[in-house]
């Protein structure tokens, strides 16, 4: 089977960024990672449906300094979206990839390759995947299915042969739309199928996945 993983939310937590912004922030850290978080995802929809692609690490920035200005809050929140390439791995990722030994794996993301490359080294696990697969290549953000077609485009294959691991229920649900197979990694919360998709599978973490018998 071809596994490609999303990498925010999914392989790395994004919320251990709360932890710069309350250093930068102090009481008022929550309140900007939350302001970064909420403007992040619906910004990379905005900014492909307009057709205006900037790259992730300088939509992060601006979304940093979009929030911080709502708050009226005076300090350089843009710098914030430079700690991306330091995001912690979840702590069942190294386990769950080696179980994952025989699969042909890939990491799929609205990052960008430069940034997904340093991300994954600092982590210690970018020699794990046959492919780094990233929305700038492209020009768009997922999920618009030419970042998906990615996928089968690198391993060769045809899109349902490829099982796109995300922790992203819209990212699920974009996966199938376009015609891969997705699993949903939920994290203890409940499945809300999205646009009516659900996803092939749904597992509570990494580990749980097994792709029993698939090929
Ligand atoms: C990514 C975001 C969607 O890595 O989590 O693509």
């Amino acid at each position: 089977m071809q596994i490609a993983f999303d990498a925010f939310g999914t392989l790395f937590d994004l919320e251990w960024l709360r932890k710069p912004a309350r250093d930068l922030a102090g009481e008022r850290g929550d309140e900007l990672y939350e302001g970064f978080y909420s403007r992040l995802q619906p910004w990379t929809w905005l900014a492909t449906a307009a057709e205006a692609y900037r790259p992730l690490p300088e939509l992060a920035r601006a979304a940093f300094e979009s929030a911080a200005a709502e708050l009226e809050l005076d300090v350089e929140a843009g710098a914030l979206a430079d700690r991306l390439t330091e995001l912690p791995l979840f702590p069942e990722v190294e386990r769950a990839l080696d179980s994952l030994g025989g699969h042909r794996l890939a990491v799929l993301s609205n990052g960008t390759a430069d940034g997904l490359e340093q991300l994954l080294a600092n982590a210690g696990i970018r020699d794990r995947f046959e492919h780094v697969l990233a929305a700038d290549s492209v020009g768009r953000y997922k999920p618009a299915r030419e970042v998906y077609a990615l996928a089968p485009s690198a391993f060769g294959v045809e899109p349902e042969a490829v099982t796109l691991v995300s922790g992203n229920p819209w990212d699920a649900a974009g996966a199938k739309l376009a015609g891969l197979r997705s699993v949903w990694v939920s994290r203890g919360k409940p499945l809300a199928p999205v646009l009516d998709v659900t996803p092939d599978e749904v597992v509570a973490e990494l580990t749980d996945l097994t792709f029993a018998g698939a090929s």
